[in-house]
């Protein structure tokens, strides 16, 4: 059954009052979504990756659709009992934006978090369980244009969206196979 098609049998199935709940059947941006998005930010500001007192890297050249200039973090943190792969990409512009004005006042620069995390076995096998959030710099999660939050299965089953970009690579990951193969069991 194709996207759409699956979408107006949820439809019909609401109208005719089957109690058939759409907003649990969204791919993303549902309650659990945000929530867990929540606890991801609250992780990554306890180990310094996001808020006030980040560490810095030195940050370098992005591509579209993430930035003109980007810091990106590969590490492992620990969710609601569960520890995974975490990677972590800062995101600064605009465009043409140099390297020392990003450094001189990276917060005015930040435009946004763009966050991988690899949850337990069992979460979404067929994109190898990768958990995607697209946060502002206070930590609200961003919007598509149809207003749904950022945060989940973003992409999936779609033509746009973290998942159907990132699922040109193997293992989701551009920058490397490296860090995946260590936190991976
Ligand atoms: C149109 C393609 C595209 C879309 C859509 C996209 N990305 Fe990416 N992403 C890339 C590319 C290309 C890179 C490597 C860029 C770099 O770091 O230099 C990347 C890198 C990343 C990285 C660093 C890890 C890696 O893959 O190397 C993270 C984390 C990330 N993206 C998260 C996201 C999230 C979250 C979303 C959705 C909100 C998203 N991306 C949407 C293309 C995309």
């Amino acid at each position: 059954m194709s996207w759409n098609t699956q979408i107006l049998a949820w439809a019909a199935a609401a109208t005719l009052g089957s109690g058939v709940a759409l907003a649990q059947e969204m791919t993303f941006g549902g309650d659990e979504d945000q929530a867990y998005a929540a606890d991801l930010w609250a992780v990554m500001a306890d180990a310094k990756l996001v808020g006030e007192g980040m560490v810095r890297s030195f940050p370098y050249d992005g591509v579209a659709p993430h930035g003109m200039m980007l810091e990106t973090f590969y590490t492992t943190a620990s969710v609601n009992g569960h520890s995974g792969a975490l990677v972590v990409k800062r995101n600064f512009g605009p465009e043409g934006v140099s390297i020392d004005e990003v450094l001189a006042d990276p917060g005015k620069h930040l435009g946004a978090v763009t966050v991988m995390f690899q949850r337990e076995d069992g979460y979404d096998p067929e994109t190898q369980n990768w958990f995607w959030a697209k946060y502002l710099p206070d930590g609200t999660l961003d919007k598509n244009p149809k207003g749904m939050a950022l945060a989940g299965l973003v992409g999936k089953n779609a033509d746009v969206g973290c998942i159907a970009c990132h699922s040109g690579e193997d293992d989701y990951l551009f920058t490397t196979d490296a860090m995946v193969g260590m936190a991976m069991k």
